[in-house]
């Protein structure tokens, strides 16, 4: 079979994080170039890799060019990269404020504002970044992080609009609870047992489980496919059925 995504190229930012590792693999299954960034690569097989800091605005400045320079072109990108600093407002410093900030908002608009004339040149492309379910509608206790995730969801909804005219699409997948890291460290962190907090997620989820990693690259792989290719700006939640209360 050929892959959908034969020939293309794609720039995947958070590739070694729980969702980041699945999206890598499956566009590479599915015939695409692929170049990651993340702080350690090395236990990520991809076709260029860029180690570094998302922090750094020198660094996603230059990220989508150099994925050019590596690959021949830049057909895709996924803003996949997260953090989640937790607790209430009173809970929270000024240092997780500009860090949730700067991973999920302002590295995904300079990474956009970068790959967007790349891509106009070159006659249109995807973008996929990643929000959140509670990006849409708040859960309890993660402020800093549910208004990041707010203002990328809005972010993707005015890039959808604005460059829609240039045949790229920058659409949106928004997660409930995932199975990675990101999930796992939350519950250690509380002192928990994994393991057993997900079981007791699982019950709370019509479908019967929390995603797994890969079922939140499939429905991102179908928003950077030609099958997607009338949408622009949209906000697609995957969530199993389960609203956030
Ligand atoms: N896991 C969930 O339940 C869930 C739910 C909704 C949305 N999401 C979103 O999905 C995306 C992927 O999350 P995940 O669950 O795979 O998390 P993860 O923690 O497993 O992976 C996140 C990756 O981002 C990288 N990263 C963080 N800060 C960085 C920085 N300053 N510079 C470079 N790289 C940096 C990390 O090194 C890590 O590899 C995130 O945007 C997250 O907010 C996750």
């Amino acid at each position: 079979m050929t892959g959908r995504f034969e020939g293309k190229t794609a720039l995947v930012t958070g590739a070694a994080g729980g969702i980041g590792q699945v999206l890598v693999a499956s566009l590479r299954a599915e015939g695409c170039r692929v170049a990651i960034t993340d702080q350690d690569c090395s236990a990520v097989e991809a076709d260029a890799s860029f180690e570094g800091d998302l922090m750094e605005a020198a660094f996603c400045d230059a990220l989508p060019s150099r994925a050019v320079g590596a690959l021949g072109g830049l057909d895709m990108l996924f803003n996949n990269a997260g953090v989640i600093p937790r607790g209430d407002i009173t809970t929270q410093t000024d240092a997780d404020f500009d860090l949730a900030y700067g991973v999920n908002v302002k590295a995904p608009f300079q990474l956009c504002r970068a790959a967007i004339p790349i891509m106009a040149a070159a006659g249109g492309g995807a973008i996929v970044n990643t929000s959140s379910c509670w990006g849409l509608r708040p859960g309890p206790n993660h402020p800093v992080y549910i208004s990041s995730k707010a203002a990328i969801a809005s972010l993707t909804q005015c890039l959808g609009r604005d460059h829609a005219h240039q045949g790229i699409r920058v659409n949106a997948v928004c997660p409930n609870e995932v199975d990675t890291p990101m999930l796992r460290s939350g519950f250690e962190a509380r002192g928990l047992d994994a393991d057993r907090a997900i079981d007791d997620l699982n019950a709370s989820v019509p479908l019967g489980h929390i995603a797994s990693a890969q079922e939140i690259v499939d429905v991102a792989l179908f928003l950077a496919s030609d099958a997607a290719r009338y949408m622009c700006g949209a906000l697609v939640e995957v969530n199993g059925g389960k609203p956030v209360i």
